[in-house]
């Protein structure tokens, strides 16, 4: 049997809570392989609205493993509080949930020393969720972290010591105050000591065993192509790598063994945080994009920037990635417009019109070309088949199948579960 994966093709928040909590019931396996608390996946069902930060998409299905993989940074205060927020819908989650010991541990200095590197940034700063998600990743590829497995080991305090040394003396290079450290040490080491209850393995091994016995498993993706390492617009991305070829190293699985990709995009584009975001808008339709997606971080709770379809970037992140299929999000949430823009292109101050994201990109101004096509501008509200949404609607999604040579084989319509038509 060959791993799935599925992944935001932008810049985050397209929706992938949602799709995996949908999808689940076709999988045994559900494993998270990068990122940390800095995602906020949101599941919708039942009347109830949960936001997963570290936890998989799969945990409110009780049939199925959840598994947070070695690519992981984790922080054991947010894990805990994630945990004690379930206990309210009895899931059994020392049989649902298991955690790769070679996963890296976010300590409480990381969370300093982000905020100390983006204040010294000043007008620069990335916009960081201010998780500790770039100064744990440093530590992993400079050898120095701390993994998870290591809470088992009797230095274990030791070696925290040493590489809180390290960080102090960092942090007063920043002349970063420390005031906060003493409570969230408190905090850090009461929520290690219930960490150790959990169950910590191989997951290597599981995930493995489980494909040689044909078990069905989901990657869920966390972040956006946009937010890569290598292939987003850095230095404004996140720390690890977003895109399929990170869910082979973040969970041990060889790339013979990917089975399909699914590209995640929301009709629309949403970024969070700072950086170049070419149709992003300034103007009222922005706003009424913010307003009727409801577009504010479920993470930070930050206003997130809004703007049309940008058809290059989603190429670039189908390249990438190898998408196989599409899953269009939000569709409801353009119901508001009477017309709609897609970025065909970008036009440079020259005049030269290009359609790649080249390693300029990041510094250049380019201006988006658009077509207009006509917008439905009525409610989806009960409609449950791709055959009685409305003919503008369809068109959309025909002319971006044929821009984008993949078929969109799902096009949600609401944030519940139910709300997810497929095609
Ligand atoms: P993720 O990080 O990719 O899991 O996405 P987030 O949960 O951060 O953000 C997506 C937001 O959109 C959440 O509030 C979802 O409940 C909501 N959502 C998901 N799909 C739809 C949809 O089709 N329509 C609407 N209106 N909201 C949706
Ligand atoms: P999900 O999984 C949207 C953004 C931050 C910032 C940049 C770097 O919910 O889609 P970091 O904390 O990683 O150092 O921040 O990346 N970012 C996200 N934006 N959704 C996310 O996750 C994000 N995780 C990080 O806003 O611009
Ligand atoms: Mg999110």
């Amino acid at each position: 049997m060959k791993m799935d994966v599925l992944l935001g093709l932008q810049w985050g928040d397209e929706g992938k809570g949602k799709i995996v909590d949908v999808l689940a019931p076709e999988y045994e396996i559900v494993a998270r392989f990068q990122g940390g608390p800095n995602a906020g996946h949101t599941l919708e069902f039942d009347g109830i609205k949960h936001v997963l930060h570290q936890i998989p998409s799969g945990i409110f299905r009780s049939q199925i493993l959840n598994i947070i993989g070695n690519g992981v940074v984790l922080d054991p205060i947010v894990l805990k509080r994630e945990i004690d927020g379930l206990g309210k819908f009895s899931i059994d989650y020392m049989k649902n949930l298991v955690i790769s010991k070679k996963a890296t541990i976010i300590i409480p200095t990381h969370k300093l020393l982000d905020a100390a590197s983006e204040q010294a940034k000043g007008d620069k700063k990335i916009g960081s969720t201010l998780k500790g998600i770039g100064p744990t990743y440093q530590d992993k590829i400079g050898r120095t972290a701390l993994r998870v497995g290591d809470i088992l080991s009797p230095d274990f305090r030791e070696k925290y010591e040493s590489l809180v040394a390290k960080h102090k003396t960092t942090l007063s290079f920043y002349n970063h105050p420390l005031d906060a450290l003493g409570e969230m040490e408190e905090q850090f080491f009461s929520a290690v000591e219930f960490f150790k209850t959990l169950n910590l393995i191989d997951s290597e091994y599981v995930v493995n065993e489980a494909l040689d016995s044909n078990k069905r498993i989901l990657a869920e993706g966390a972040q956006g192509s946009l937010l890569d390492v290598d292939f987003g617009s850095y230095p404004y991305v996140t720390s690890s790598s977003t895109m399929a070829a990170g869910a082979c190293t973040g969970l041990g699985v060889a790339p013979s063994k990917i089975g399909e990709v699914f590209g995640i995009f929301k009709a629309y584009c949403t970024r969070v945080g700072s950086g170049p975001f070419p149709t992003e808008l300034f103007d009222q339709d922005g706003e009424d994009m913010r307003k009727e997606g409801n577009e504010f971080g479920s993470t930070t709770g930050r206003p997130r920037r809004c703007g049309w379809l940008d058809l290059p970037a989603l190429r670039y992140s189908i390249m990438i990635n190898g998408v196989t299929q599409l899953f269009m999000m939000k569709g409801d949430v353009l119901n508001i417009f009477k017309e709609i823009k897609v970025c065909t292109h970008y036009e440079l101050p020259s005049g030269e019109r290009i359609d790649k994201l080249s390693f300029e990109i990041t510094e250049q101004e380019v201006i988006p070309v658009y077509k207009t096509l006509k917008g439905w501008n009525c409610s989806l509200e009960n409609m449950n088949s791709y055959e009685e949404f409305p003919a503008e609607l369809r068109a959309y999604v025909e002319y971006l199948e044929i821009e984008l040579n993949v078929p969109i084989k799902l096009v949600s319509v609401g944030p519940d579960r139910t709300q997810t038509i497929l095609r």
